[in-house]
Order: C-alpha cells, then structure tokens, then sequence
C-alpha cells in the first residue's frame, strides 16, 4: 500500500517530534503493509511557515537516518497546505510542494480549516485548475460543514476535486458523523484515496489496512485496492521535488 498523507519529518509539524519519532513511525508503516511514502508535513501560514526548503532539511535528516540503518523503503516528501491567499503567490513562484501529477494535472494536497469552508474557496479551486493544478482535498469528511451536508462535497466533486479519505474515519477513530460521511463518500465512489495522515504511534498511526478492508466491505475489494493502491501510485509517480 502507499501512504501520501502523513506527518513524520521530525520537528517541522504536529507530528514527528524527533528523528526517533520519525523512525519508529516508518518502521510501524512498514510492518503494517506500507511499502511507500509522501510526507506531508502542514503548511499552515502563521502556525507552520514550512517551504519546500524546510521540508527538503527535514526530509534529509530522515533519508540519512533510513540510510545508516539500511532500512530499504520508497519515501519521498511533498506537504499539506492550508487554504490560505498566500497559495496564489505558491504557485506563482513556482514554490508548491506538489504531492505529485494525475491525468497530466500536479497534484496539490489542500486542506480546509476544520469548521467550515472558506469563501473563496471555489474561485481558488478554478484558479489553479486553469493553471494545471488539481486539487486533493484533505479528509473532507473531517470538515464539520462538509460532514454533515453531503451536497457540499458533491459540489467539490463537479469543480474537479480529488477526495482523500482519512483511514482512521472509517475505523471510527473520530466520531460517528465523521465515520458516517467517509463510508458515504466511499460508498457514491467520490474517494480517489485512502490515506493515513499519521502523525504519531496512537491515535493516528500509520496504518492503512484496517480502512481499506472498511472499505471493502462497502464497494467490494477491487474498488477499496484502488485507493490504497493504483490510485495513490500514480499520483506519488511524479516526484516534483529533488531528494
Ligand atoms: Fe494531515
């Protein structure tokens, strides 16, 4: 399985702490069937000012560490950006850390605050489709507008949005509206991806075989393989960042 949402660079983020942190998160990924990952550390303007720059330092900390232990696993580092004004400029810098391409498109792994969804927000969403950019849309499910109006995701979907399903929400690790929206959003086939967003060893580790075998009990096996599978593969083929 291939994991492109999870929070493991040490110190960069609410996730990792440190390089041990970092580590033992990798190795739990790989025992627990992960055989790929895309860091994605938060880019949140004010609270986590991470740059491609900062993420690639973080990153190399834990490629030599993965090195100097022979630990043999694909990983490679892309971010989590905040809907904020500042993406504009982002782009038009060229300074996005893009989590990677789908259907000739770069991937841009968006996340909304978690109470509501901004004004503004489809004009960003059109904004960057007509710049090649498709947008991945963070657990929507996790969103408290969005988990309770199944109309609104609808409306991602008609402007073109990918949809990432957070595993632990159809464990049930979060609360029932929110386990409730992932499965409905799995069940109408809207989620492109499963994916872990860990950010620790407990309550968000990083794991994703429990949520696709939830997910296979709603769609059937092959559709839940291809949002651990396929789907993530092709979008973490593109490397836009140099490691
Ligand atoms: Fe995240």
């Amino acid at each position: 399985m291939i994991d492109i949402h999870c929070h493991l660079l040490p110190g960069i983020d609410d996730g990792a702490k440190t390089i041990e942190d970092s580590m033992a998160m990798i190795c739990h990924a790989m025992k627990s069937g992960i055989k790929k990952i895309v860091a994605t550390p938060h880019i949140i303007p004010g609270r986590y000012n991470n740059t491609r720059e900062s993420i690639q330092a973080a990153f190399k900390k834990v490629r030599t560490e993965l090195d100097r232990n022979n630990i043999n696993i694909d990983i490679s580092y892309a971010a989590e950006i905040r809907f904020d004004y500042v993406i504009l400029e982002m782009v038009h810098n060229d300074a996005v850390p893009y989590l990677g391409s789908y259907e000739g498109e770069r991937v841009l792994l968006l996340e909304f605050p978690h109470t509501h969804i901004p004004p503004g927000h489809e004009e960003l969403i059109k904004w960057l489709l007509s710049r090649g950019v498709r947008v991945l849309i963070a657990h929507p499910e996790r969103n408290r507008s969005l988990s309770k109006d199944i109309d609104k995701v609808s409306s991602l979907i008609k402007l073109g949005c990918l949809l990432q399903i957070t595993g632990g929400s159809l464990t049930g690790v979060f609360n029932n509206t929110f386990k409730e929206c992932a499965e409905e959003i799995v069940r109408r086939g809207w989620g492109s991806v499963i994916a872990s967003d860990a950010h620790n060893l407990h309550a968000r580790c990083p794991e994703l075989e429990p949520a696709r075998r939830a997910a296979e009990k709603i769609i059937g096996e092959a559709a839940a393989n291809k949002m651990v599978f396929d789907t993530p593969e092709t979008i973490s083929q593109t490397h836009f960042q140099s490691n």
